[in-house]
């Protein structure tokens, strides 16, 4: 397993209920590729992750394959020791009363919040990782607060912890800050950024070009369900493929190593 690459996808069909969402699909990341995946509302990066993460499976059928870190079958709790996970599916699953620590410490179990006979399968040690990564995270004092209590910031960065109490090798986050002020998404930002200097791998989806952290090379755009372009920063984020991918024209700035969009001139549009 050691060298095999976080996903080997071949020729793959993926559904999402009744909808196609890849068809042929072929992608592979490798385990220390870090990667940003971009593209529209509905284009797969979602389902992407899904199949990533094992929650979802590919059609079968001859001569396609997807193997997530050299195996095509993995039982959930082994594979959450090698990717943690943070998305909007997972957060929206918690009652809002569910607090900060028992987000964190459900993470153990991939369950969601610690109740009834799930909380006598914690062990005293796992607790007591918990409260470091929380305490890592800037959040040890959120361990008694109810989700409601919190700001969508707090709330994240408890979902963040959860990912984090196997000390996965890679994590995928699915649009981490959306709904996050620029306060709270650049410190969101900065974490990953140190836990990607730290060596996990991280393969991001986000909509706004600004948030790939420099340690993300390699960008994915997607749509409907097909791979427009992947490569270097400089060679995908570019107003052409930009536009191909989102049907409309973006303006592409870079700045100290960042990448910004922005609308075209509505005058200029008109000169054209
Ligand atoms: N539970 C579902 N059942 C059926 N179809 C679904 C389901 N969830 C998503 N889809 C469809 O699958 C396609 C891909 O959705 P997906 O969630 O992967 O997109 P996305 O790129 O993550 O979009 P967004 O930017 O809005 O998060 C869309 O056409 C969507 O309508
Ligand atoms: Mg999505």
């Amino acid at each position: 397993m050691s060298d095999a690459p976080l996903i080997d996808i071949r020729n793959a069909t993926i559904y999402r209920g009744e909808t196609r969402v890849f068809e042929n699909l072929d992608l592979t990341i490798e385990q220390h590729e870090p990667a940003a995946i971009l593209g529209p509302n509905g284009s797969g990066k979602t389902t992407l992750l899904k199949v990533i993460n094992r929650e979802l499976y590919p059609v079968h059928h001859e001569g396609s394959r997807v193997r997530i870190l050299g195996r095509e079958t993995w039982n959930v709790w082994e594979l959450r020791s090698h990717i943690g996970i943070v998305s909007h599916d997972i957060h929206a699953r918690y009652q809002d009363k569910t607090n900060g620590l028992s987000v964190v410490v459900s993470g153990y179990l991939s369950s969601v919040g610690i109740h009834g006979s799930l909380a006598s399968r914690i062990s005293p040690l796992q607790v007591r990782r918990a409260k470091e990564i929380m305490a890592d995270l800037g959040i040890e004092s959120l361990q008694k607060t109810p989700l409601r209590k919190m700001s969508t910031g707090q709330q994240r960065r408890c979902l963040l912890g959860r990912a984090l109490v196997h000390d996965p090798d890679t994590l995928i986050l699915d649009e981490p800050t959306a709904g996050l002020d620029f306060a709270a998404s650049f410190d969101y930002l900065a974490r990953i950024r140190k836990l990607a200097r730290s060596g996990k791998n991280i393969v991001l989806v986000t909509h706004l070009l600004n948030e790939i952290p420099p340690e993300i090379d390699r960008v994915i755009l997607l749509r409907a369900g097909r791979i427009v372009a992947d490569g270097t920063k400089d060679e995908v984020l570019t107003e052409a493929y930009l536009r191909q991918t989102y049907d409309t024209d973006i303006r592409v700035a870079k700045i100290d190593g960042y990448f910004l969009a922005y609308p075209p001139n509505p005058d200029s549009m008109a000169e054209n």
